[in-house]
């Protein structure tokens, strides 16, 4: 008899410590999070990734933060262990946004892992609870609107000549920021005010593979050498920093930036330090900032809300369909910066201090 109840005990202690587990496990008692990075190589993901893990700490959650170094088999992995390791919501910028995720979301799906698409879109799974992002196609419109005003376009001014980069294919975004340009450069391209000597005109011409820098370097020496030896480039669409630093090294390899021959136009996205520094120096001529900040507070809020049952804030239900349904988002502002505004939008806010851009 005393045996029997030992053991019958034993087994009523052992269920009350499964449930103490689940219960922590679906978030009553803080939960567990799977943050998923694209990789550290860009200082903006370092911040999203540690702006997130900082404000799911506060709210009591264990947090699994992951880079996967713009490799996805990486992320793909990285997330399976997640799995493994019992997160309750995953929070992924995917690497592929295509379909690389779509078995390894279903698997977390059918374990009751909520997930967050967090600036980018994850297209492909009926399985992302919601987006949290930036009004991507505004990012395009603010960096074309940039080229449109500099040059002087709307007063009838030009004809200048202009070569077109995009984003990485495999991210959804960089069409949005693509076409966000293209509907305020592509009529004057069509009137002969932008002339895009290379006739490189298509996204899939103008497109840069994991938003590589180097690549877009070796581009324009290839664009620079075959149609601009005798001619002036005036700008440069550029979606994303890294890839406009990469322009700028090419440029000022055949002597742009110097006595008569000042640097072109040329655009950005992120803020990132380098590129401020190159605002700053007169290379680089702007950049829209997105605040990481804000992003991982509403990624954040996003993910609380859904472990806790509730409906997470959104003011978008009709922009991100991703083949398989429409993913409910959250769209914030970017900003326009160049060197007349960034001390007010980027030191004044907090992003950086005066010293970080000496
Ligand atoms: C995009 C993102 C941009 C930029 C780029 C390269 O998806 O929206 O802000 O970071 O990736 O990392």
């Amino acid at each position: 008899m005393k045996k029997w109840l030992s053991i019958i005990t034993l087994l009523l202690m052992l269920v009350s410590l499964t449930a103490c587990g689940t219960n922590q496990a679906s978030g009553k008692e803080g939960g567990y999070v799977g943050i998923s990075m694209p990789t550290k190589s860009s200082e903006r993901w370092v911040n999203d990734g540690e702006n997130m893990a900082k404000q799911f700490k506060k709210l009591g959650y264990k947090v699994d933060l992951q880079y996967a170094e713009d490799v996805v088999e990486n992320q793909t992995a990285q997330i399976e262990n997640m799995i493994t390791k019992g997160v309750n919501v995953l929070v992924i910028a995917p690497i592929d946004g295509q379909a690389a995720l779509t078995n390894v979301l279903e698997r977390a799906h059918k374990l009751g892992i909520k997930i967050i698409a967090y600036d980018r879109l994850i297209r492909n799974s009926k399985y992302i609870d919601y987006y949290a992002t930036f009004d991507n196609f505004e990012v395009g419109v603010q960096q074309g609107t940039y080229i449109e005003e500099k040059l002087g376009l709307k007063e009838g001014k030009g004809p200048f000549n202009i070569e077109l980069f995009a984003g990485s294919p495999d991210d959804n975004n960089a069409y949005f920021f693509f076409d966000g340009a293209m509907s305020i450069l592509k009529p004057y391209i069509k009137s002969g005010k932008l002339v895009v000597r290379s006739g490189q005109m298509k996204f899939n011409q103008g497109a840069t593979l994991r938003w590589d820098g180097a690549l877009a370097q070796s581009r324009m020496d290839n664009l620079l050498s075959a149609h601009y030896s005798s001619k002036r480039v005036d700008a440069i669409l550029s979606p994303y920093d890294g890839i406009s630093i990469g322009i700028i090294s090419s440029l000022k390899g055949v002597g742009y930036g110097k006595g008569d021959k000042p640097m072109p136009i040329i655009t950005g996205q992120d803020a990132e330090l380098a590129s401020i520094k190159s605002i700053i120096r007169g290379e680089q001529t702007q950049t829209v900032f997105k605040d990481t900040r804000k992003l991982a507070e509403k990624a954040v809020e996003m993910a609380d809300s859904v472990l806790k049952g509730k409906k997470a804030e959104v003011n978008d239900t009709q922009t991100y369909d991703n083949g398989e349904k429409v993913v409910p988002a959250y769209l914030l502002n970017p900003l326009s910066v160049d060197k007349t505004n960034y001390e007010s939008l980027l030191i004044d806010s907090g992003y950086y201090t005066k010293d970080q851009l000496k």
